[in-house]
């Protein structure tokens, strides 16, 4: 994933985020790796998924933009590199990209498509799951409103893509894959550490311009936002995400 603005801490993404990775069985299932094959896993963040395709036999490559998140998924024996999903070197190598959770951070979707193509050989595939078209949607308004208080371009700031079936279909087949499979997932999904935690996990690149000392201030704020959509009775958090899920296939020739 990019850094801009926006950085990784392996310990502080497994306190509020793992279920990040736990809720990636869909995607791995869609991907259906067999022994054998060769991956590449863009944007692996810690590695938890990586490792799973690893106990399955395939042959793993993965690559992400955030160093300490490289650390952590090596630290698990993993071929992990840094790298720019936007930028990829990768030619004709791999017999499935899979990603999950990452593409929504890579703003040029069409660079990443063109990298995820020529790293793919002739036949095959790129499977992927990410934040889809209204993804949380509720955070980023009460987000963007907050800054908006303080006279602040939020917009501006939003490090954030999250497509339609019609933008990303058509951005695949532009390129020339066939879409096998592609379709918007709204997943509410608990939270394990409040919003909080959520926001000083994923929402950085919108605090960036305030002072240090103002941020938890404005955490508290979009926090209140938030609470009446994303609060239940109980006291539980949700998040309102979204994702796209999608196989989409490189011809022999
Ligand atoms: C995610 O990790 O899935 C995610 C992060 C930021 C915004 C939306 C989704």
């Amino acid at each position: 994933m990019p850094t801009t603005n926006q950085s990784w801490d392996p310990d502080g993404y497994a306190r509020n985020a793992r279920f990040v990775s736990d809720l990636g069985a869909a995607v791995v299932e869609l991907l259906a790796p067999r022994a054998g094959e060769r991956i590449l896993d863009l944007g692996c963040g810690d590695g938890a998924l990586t490792k799973k395709l690893v106990e399955l036999g395939c042959d793993v490559v993965g690559v992400d933009a955030s160093a300490p998140q490289v650390e952590a998924a090596r630290r698990l024996g993993l071929d992990a590199r840094v790298a720019d999903g936007e930028r990829l070197a990768f030619d004709a190598e791999f017999d499935a990209v899979f990603s999950n959770a990452a593409i929504h951070w890579m703003k040029p979707a069409d660079d990443v498509i063109a990298g995820v193509w020529r790293a793919l050989k002739p036949g095959g595939r790129f499977v992927a799951e990410f934040g889809g078209h209204g993804c949380v949607a509720t955070i980023e308004r009460a987000l963007i409103d907050a800054l908006r208080r303080r006279g602040i371009n939020g917009d501006a700031l939003n490090p954030w893509y999250f497509p339609t079936v019609e933008d990303y279909s058509a951005r695949l087949a532009r390129r020339g894959f066939a879409v096998r499979y592609i379709a918007l997932i709204p997943r509410p999904t608990p939270l394990p550490t409040a919003i909080n935690g959520w926001l000083d996990t994923f929402a950085q690149s919108f605090m960036a311009p305030l002072p240090d000392d103002n941020r938890a201030g404005f955490i508290d704020e979009v926090r209140e936002a938030i609470r009446p959509d994303l609060c239940d009775g109980d006291g539980k958090w949700f998040a309102d995400y979204v994702r796209l899920r999608f196989a989409a296939d490189k011809p022999r020739d």
